[in-house]
């Protein structure tokens, strides 16, 4: 089966083309500069800048996979998590694909689309445990096959991603804030600034990054500007902080499941110091950790093909083209 994946939940504009049996066959992504100007998104300006980058980003992808529509079987588009006008042209323009060349046309969670890229590169094993974290989530979930999610933690108010897109804010370092911060903080001493891991009052397994944003930013004001070995030890440092809260919760949350593989998804998962770090805590364990190559962590089009065909593939179901800029993963078969 070949199918065709639209993802514009946020600020990228991008289609991917998934096939089962030779994966993935192209996946072409326009990233939305507009927003460099204002400092953050602007959920209006996403919208048109869609509008105008999917025709392009749909022929590009059609040629690096050298197919027409007619090769085509399906096609999935991403329903929500986001901004509602952003996922709306996205949705609009996977319809009127679907009408003019008469294909099936199936809604995916975005939070689904992550987890399922990692079947891009590699057969997935189940059960596994995922940890889901990008630039608006942090989620521990437990698969126990393709399509049956159990979410385990979330985040009590910020995600992973914004702890890093904040610090990279105040530093004066641009948007998006993981890569540049990995990349500073390689040649760094992650204990240099003592940043705080969030241990929340009842035990619980969710996820906390508003305390390590504050301290972030406190520090940085108190010696700003920093620069050289300096920052780059402030980068290791705040690193290193997301890093051990992501693994106390994701060692915790392993308790009572016995799981074959752990997964890592979302654009957090690009940092290859928390794959690193992870597989070192697991592999003793006899638990091997798996994430997708940095191109198929942050959004991109062929995670949300490889998650319709999966589903396609299974349940013959297209389900609802409604949209929502809210709502948790449920597993197939149940209302999302
Ligand atoms: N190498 C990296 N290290 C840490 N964080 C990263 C890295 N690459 C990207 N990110 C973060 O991933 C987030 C984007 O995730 P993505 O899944 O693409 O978007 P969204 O949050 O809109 O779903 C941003 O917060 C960005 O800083
Ligand atoms: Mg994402």
């Amino acid at each position: 089966m070949i199918i065709l994946g639209i993802e514009t939940s946020c600020d990228d504009s991008a289609v991917g083309i998934y096939c089962s049996e030779r994966k993935v066959l192209a996946s072409v992504l326009a990233t939305q500069l507009e927003h460099r100007a204002t400092g953050g998104i602007v959920p209006e300006v996403a919208s048109r800048a869609h509008l105008r980058n999917l025709p392009p980003v749909l022929r590009a992808a059609l040629e690096d996979a050298q197919l027409g529509p007619e090769d085509v079987d399906a096609i999935a588009v991403t329903r929500g998590p986001g901004l509602l006008g952003s996922l709306l042209v996205g949705l609009a323009f996977a319809r009127s694909l679907g009408e003019s060349w008469q294909r099936p046309v199936l809604g995916v969670h975005h939070i689904e689309a992550h987890l399922l890229a990692n079947q891009l590169e590699r057969e997935m094993v189940f059960p596994a445990i995922a940890l889901v974290v990008s630039g608006g989530h942090s989620q521990l979930m437990l698969l126990r096959a393709a399509g049956d999610y159990e979410l385990l933690a979330t985040t009590r108010d910020d995600a992973a991603g914004e702890a890093f897109d904040k610090a990279a804010k105040v530093a004066g370092l641009g948007f998006p804030g993981g890569p540049v911060i990995e990349r500073l903080a390689a040649s760094g001493d992650a204990r240099a600034f003592p940043f705080p891991v969030a241990r929340l009052s009842d035990g619980g397994l969710d996820f906390s990054f508003s305390g390590l944003k504050t301290a972030a930013r406190l520090a940085w004001e108190q010696e700003a500007p920093l620069s050289g070995q300096r920052l780059a030890d402030y980068c290791a440092s705040l690193q290193d902080a997301v890093i051990r809260q992501l693994l106390d919760r994701l060692a915790r949350s392993l308790r009572g499941h016995e799981v074959r593989a752990c997964y890592l998804a979302g654009g957090v998962a690009a940092n290859r110091a928390l794959l690193a770090a992870a597989t070192e805590m697991l592999t003793p364990l006899g638990i091997p950790v798996h994430a997708p190559s940095p191109r198929y962590c942050t959004d991109n089009g062929a995670m949300v093909a490889c998650a319709g065909a999966l589903r396609l593939e299974a349940t013959g179901e297209s389900g609802s083209l409604a949209p929502f800029p809210r709502g948790v993963l449920r597993s197939w078969g149940a209302a999302f």
